[in-house]
């Protein structure tokens, strides 16, 4: 079967022939159509995503060509003329149901976005020449990014369907049939972790999540990226039009914008910039005199989407011009114009009251929530609210502000109320925080020497009823995974006038596969209201990192790679106010 698709009116397009999940098709090509955009907006086929296009390094738009992986944002559409392309669309029933399977019995899927790329990467060292072991699935995993899971549960998934078993794959072989979740319960649990509506299902691990750009109706306006030029009908002529390069990654030392408050304290901390990296960047769509398509389809972004003014722009383009008008960031879009969690500084006496101060950007709303919170879980530290040039900071972000004062509470308490000379930590660390109106969470780690990886981390969570231990399990996981990046590796570059440097997806600073230690999950039932359980897990873990680092004055500790330097940046006229 042939499916043709109208040939551009551009004079310089040309025609590409190839298969695609066993059936001849043709695009054009306009002057270096990656095969992405000719997948996703000439063939529809929207379970191939874009998560950092021309980047190419989140891994969400990975494909086969002729049974190989390759990603598809930086392939030139001709380079596949004549050839095979695969999608999960093309995998069969057998490879679909194995690998469909072995996600969900491992939780390795949440909001979905990432899944199809990975999935199809794994799958592809079926075809390769080298031994399937666990290194393997690590190593295959360099080039994707996943934000939610933790990776642990996608190396499971992985060792699973590929028949990896025992002390090597940690997982099961053959993959079992997977009994099939209440829905309800499911996506009740991922609500309370994640705070806000989600779905699971072998739909959603195939990209159906629903995601606002896969649903947006052919033939739209678009928009790219702010609103700086009007849409137009295309998103070939929206590229060209935004003239977006692939970013960059600078070679810029962190920086620690708001500076340590006077007094004699016992405990310091600085943080610095850090991107909350959710994989699916901001999109919307609306048709004239309707509502806008929400950002928010199949997952929260951990808070960072609360605020995205996408909705709103599609709307009020909509309304403008009397079209359907879809919008969309790319990757630069998102960490130029997406908050970041708040850099502070805090200051602890002995007995852990002192003064945290937070940075607020200009536009970026004020610190009442985090004041809130604060006050409840440590009522003893006052917060101060210091102007800083920068991106908007996100004080809806996941454990925004409070997670750094409640560690450096129990890096006090470890340390016998001062912290401890400056030198090597001691490799271990242990916490047990318990949130106000939410959940418990005990968490010990023991770190060895060498590489970040080497190490365990045993996790205790008191969540009320369980609802669904893999659901609770995989949330757990991807708590474990952002608390250990947030001590140890997250930051991105920002100049003294507020400009963020880092914009590429691999300067963010995530802990890959292979540098997560081994995390073992215990769930503990209780016979009561089902809570939140990783706001808890995120703190303990943070604090449980830091206490074994030896509770250094900044975050991250350990952020290396060639050409980074960790320093701190001051900026002039800085203006503060206080409560
Ligand atoms: S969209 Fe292609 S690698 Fe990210
Ligand atoms: S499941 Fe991987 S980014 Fe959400």
């Amino acid at each position: 079967m042939w499916l043709f698709v109208q040939l551009s009116d551009t004079p310089t397009a040309t025609a590409v022939s190839f298969t695609l999940n066993g059936h001849g098709v043709e695009v054009h090509d306009d002057r270096g159509t990656s095969l992405l955009d000719a997948l996703r907006e000439q063939l529809q086929c929207r379970s191939v995503k874009d998560g950092c296009s021309p980047q190419g390094q989140c891994g969400c738009c990975t494909v086969w060509v002729d049974g190989a992986a390759r990603v598809a944002c930086v392939t030139p559409v001709r380079r596949v003329a004549g050839r095979s392309v695969t999608t999960v669309e093309g995998l069969g029933p057998e490879l679909e149901t194995r690998w469909v399977d072995a996600f969900l019995a491992a939780g390795a899927s949440q909001c979905g976005f990432c899944t199809p790329g990975i999935m199809l990467r794994l799958a592809a060292l079926e075809h390769g020449n080298r031994p399937l072991t666990r290194h393997a699935v690590e190593s295959a995993l360099l080039a994707h990014l996943c934000r939610c899971t933790g990776w642990q549960s996608i190396v499971e998934a992985g060792c699973a369907a590929l028949g990896i078993g025992g002390t090597e794959g940690g997982g099961t072989t053959p993959v079992q049939p997977v009994p099939v979740a209440d829905q309800l319960l499911t996506q009740w649990r991922a609500q309370l972790e994640g705070a806000t509506s989600q779905r699971s299902g072998p739909d959603v691990v195939l990209g159906g999540g629903g995601f606002a750009d896969d649903c947006a109706p052919a033939g739209c306006l678009v928009q790219l990226g702010a609103a700086e030029a009007a849409p137009v009908r295309g998103l070939d002529a929206a590229r060209a039009g935004a003239k977006k390069v692939q970013g960059r990654h600078s070679t810029m030392p962190l920086a620690y914008p708001v500076a340590i408050p006077d007094g004699d304290w016992a405990l310091t901390l600085q943080t610095t910039w850090v991107e909350p990296a959710y994989v699916e960047p901001d999109a919307s769509w609306c048709l004239p005199g309707a509502g806008p398509a929400t950002p928010l389809a199949n997952g929260g972004a951990f808070g960072g989407k609360c605020r995205s003014p996408v909705p709103e722009l599609a709307r009020a383009l909509a309304a403008q011009f009397q079209l359907p008008v879809r919008v969309l960031w790319c990757r630069e879009d998102v960490v130029r114009f997406g908050p970041k969690r708040p850099p502070v500084a805090l200051g602890l006496r002995a007995d852990g009251t002192g003064i945290v101060r937070m940075g607020r950007t200009p536009g970026s709303p004020d610190l009442r929530d985090v004041r809130a919170r604060l006050g409840a879980i440590a009522p003893g530290v006052a917060v101060e609210e210091v102007d800083i040039p920068g991106p908007p900071v996100g004080n809806e972000l996941r454990g925004a502000g409070w997670v750094e004062v409640v560690a450096a509470q129990h890096a006090l308490r470890a340390f016998g109320g001062r912290r401890p000379p400056s030198g090597e930590g001691p490799g271990r660390g242990q916490a047990d925080i318990r949130v106000p109106g939410r959940g418990r969470a005990a968490v010990r780690l023991e770190r060895e020497g060498g590489p970040l990886g080497r190490g365990t981390v045993t996790v205790e969570v008191w969540a009320g009823e369980i609802l669904d231990p893999v659901t609770l399990r995989s949330y757990v996981l991807g708590a474990v995974h952002q608390a250990l990046g947030l001590v140890w590796s997250e930051g991105i570059a920002v100049d003294a006038v507020g400009e963020p440097l880092d914009l590429t997806v691999r300067s963010f600073g995530i802990l890959a596969a292979r540098d997560m230690p081994q995390v073992d999950v215990v769930l503990h039932a209780e016979d009561r209201w089902p809570v939140n359980g990783t706001d808890a897990v995120l703190a303990a873990t943070a604090a449980a990192a830091w206490i074994a680092d030896g509770a250094p004055p900044q975050w991250p500790t350990r952020r290396g790679g060639a050409g980074r330097r960790v320093a701190t940046v001051s900026h002039p006229g800085q203006q503060e106010e206080s409560t």
